[in-house]
């Protein structure tokens, strides 16, 4: 079965054709260059900029005819939530044009699903070959969700914490945006944390690790941060000693609330998913805490796959369709912004 995913929920346009777990190919449009200079995204340059580049990103994921197209499509997948509204507006509104011209079935897919899947998403070749050992203990970490859900069997999903507030790497982006280094954070706090051994020289707060439950509130720590920039001028030389305290401050978090969901839920099988755990030092955390409890943590294997792409959606729809859910009224299908996964 050959699967034809949408994905627009935030600022990459991207579409993939997938089989099974397969990836047969997958075109990420990212807009972060468009972006950039308002240190966010801006809603409305990305609802543009992905109407303007959907449908050159179907054409180039469907490649030249021999490869594949539209005929020999069995059905097509599009993110319905959770992101930004008019961003998932113009991936679902192309979803249901190509289905009805096309007649084929829809699947709606919750773009978290997506990263709990991304773990699991294979090349073309069909590696790598990890089977699926139920349950794991889920943590996507992406710009827009900290979240811990147990993934109890295919589909089916239990959230158990999150954030209150930012997300993690919410936090890395207006920390990054705070020190002037730019948007998305991540990447270049990563690299300057790297330069100074991931020193935390600062020690910033670690928040909620007092509390019981599972959640995460990362604001806390963004004011003090802030309040601790405008205390003085920071030196050049202290930008990197900065970054890389700031960094330890929300990965310590988030490794010590996941020892703590370890511990309650009895489950040592990790899923890391979102553009967070592209971070080499997140993985090596991760990795290590892991080996504590003598289980094991699987992150997706290629790392296009850790920020948004379409390949995970068409994967998810592959599970979806084996069971035969697909959208039963193409016309009703509507975003949803604020999407629960359940
Ligand atoms: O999953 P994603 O691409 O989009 C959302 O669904 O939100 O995640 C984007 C987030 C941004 O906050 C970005 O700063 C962060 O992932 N990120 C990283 C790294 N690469 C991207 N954070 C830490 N280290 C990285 N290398
Ligand atoms: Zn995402």
């Amino acid at each position: 079965m050959k699967i034809l995913a949408i994905d627009t929920s935030c600022d990459e346009t991207s579409v993939a054709v997938t089989s099974g777990r397969k990836v047969l190919s997958n075109v990420i449009y990212s807009q972060i260059l468009l972006h950039k200079k308002w240190g966010g995204v801006v809603p409305s340059i990305a609802k543009r900029a992905h109407e303007e580049r959907i449908d050159f990103v179907v054409e180039k994921a469907l490649g030249n005819k021999n490869f594949c197209s539209l005929q020999n499509i069995d059905a097509i997948a599009v993110t319905q939530g959770p992101g930004l509204a008019v961003a998932l507006e113009v991936g679902i509104k192309k979803a249901k044009e190509l289905a009805k011209k096309y007649q084929k079935k829809l699947i709606s897919i919750n773009h978290l699903e997506g990263h709990i899947y991304s773990a699991f998403v294979q090349n073309s070749q069909g590696n790598p070959k990890k089977e699926f050992k139920f349950p794991y203990l889920t943590l996507i970490v992406s710009g827009g969700h900290t979240e811990f859900v147990i993934f109890k069997n295919h589909l089916e999903y239990e959230v158990i914490g999150e954030t209150l507030d930012d997300a993690a790497g919410e936090s890395l982006d207006k920390a990054a945006k705070l020190l002037g280094l730019g948007y998305p954070g991540g990447p270049v706090i990563e690299r300057l944390a790297k330069e100074v051994e991931n020193a935390d020289s600062h020690h910033f707060p670690r928040p909620m690790l007092k509390s019981k439950d599972l959640n995460f509130s990362f604001s806390g720590l963004k004011t003090s941060f802030y309040y601790f920039l405008r205390k003085g001028k920071t030196p050049l030389s202290g930008v990197k000693f900065l970054a890389s305290s700031f960094q330890e401050a929300v990965f310590d978090t988030l490794i010590k609330k996941t020892e703590k969901a370890i511990k309650q839920t009895g489950i040592n099988r990790l899923i890391i998913g979102g553009g967070v755990i592209a971070n080499m030092r997140l993985r090596k955390l991760m990795r290590d805490l892991v080996k504590k409890y003598k289980g094991e943590v699987l992150f997706p294997s290629y790392k296009y796959l850790a920020g948004d792409n379409a390949a995970m959606i068409g994967v998810v729809a592959g599970f979806k369709a084996d069971k035969g859910l697909f959208v039963e009224d193409i016309n009703k299908l509507d975003r949803v912004p604020r999407f629960n996964i359940s």
